[in-house]
């Protein structure tokens, strides 16, 4: 875990961020990114699209992908597409955009199409799973990820690569990459930041043995690395500093 203070935590998330992309190019000639929604990645996409970030990443050979998609048009001011358009997106010469359409009438087909556009781009047989060079993950206050809620069927999803998620606040419906591809990553980098994600953030690092693990707590990629950039607000809360 690396806790850090307010104030340089976009600094800290944008320089992983385009070190693990730079990397990921320079070893395959591409490098595939998965962005998540809420609200604590905006700082670190806002940064991103300054003059000094820019160019600090090979964006034309980066592919953007989502973690998650509210059931909502991408102009709607909950997608997280339109969130990552407007604030860093538009900036950038990126060729390649995989936006989960949250828009579709019909989400379970919108996500089959998802798995069907991850298999084709990373080259995947019917069982294959996309290994992500970096994902950028959240966790809510609940301890859910991506919109891998606790207790929902998407979070117990283990064969498909995109599920429809519930959410318990709205926009309800939610298209996810599930537990299977999260933990296929070569990286995670987990983005916790203020006083409230406290609790969920002491169960995931000091679990009560009577609870269920938080789906946070879950992303364990057995063949990749996941680093937790905690604000020190949230560690305190944490008990953790
Ligand atoms: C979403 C995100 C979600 C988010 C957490 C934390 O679509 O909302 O993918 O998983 O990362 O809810 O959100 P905050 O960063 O706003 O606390």
């Amino acid at each position: 875990m690396l806790i850090v203070p307010a104030e340089t935590f976009p600094e800290v998330a944008a320089r992983w961020t385009v070190t693990r992309l730079g990397q990921a190019v320079r070893r395959h000639g591409v490098a595939h990114l998965a962005l998540s929604g809420g609200s604590t990645p905006r700082s670190v996409l806002r940064l991103l699209a300054t003059p000094t970030w820019l160019t600090a990443a090979p964006w034309s050979q980066v592919h953007v992908w989502w973690v998650d998609e509210r059931c909502v048009p991408p102009d709607h001011h909950e997608s997280n597409y339109g969130m990552a358009y407007s604030l860093l997106l538009r900036h950038l010469p990126v060729q390649h955009i995989h936006r989960l359409h949250g828009e579709a009438p019909d989400p379970e087909a919108a996500a089959r199409a998802y798995e069907d556009e991850l298999r084709r781009v990373f080259g995947l047989g019917p069982r294959g799973r996309p290994r992500f060079d970096l994902i950028l993950l959240g966790m809510g206050a609940d301890g859910h990820t991506a919109s891998l809620f606790p207790g929902t069927a998407a979070l117990a999803e283990q064969k498909r690569l995109v599920v429809v998620g519930q959410a318990p606040h709205p926009p309800h419906r939610r298209l996810t990459l599930t537990l299977p591809v999260l933990n296929r990553a070569s990286w995670v980098l987990f983005l916790v930041a203020g006083a409230e994600k406290g609790p969920a953030l002491a169960q995931v690092w000091r679990p009560a043995p009577d609870r269920p693990p938080l789906p946070a707590a879950l992303v364990r990629p057995p063949r990749g690395n996941v680093i937790w950039l905690v604000d020190e607000a949230a560690a305190r809360a944490a008990n953790l500093r």
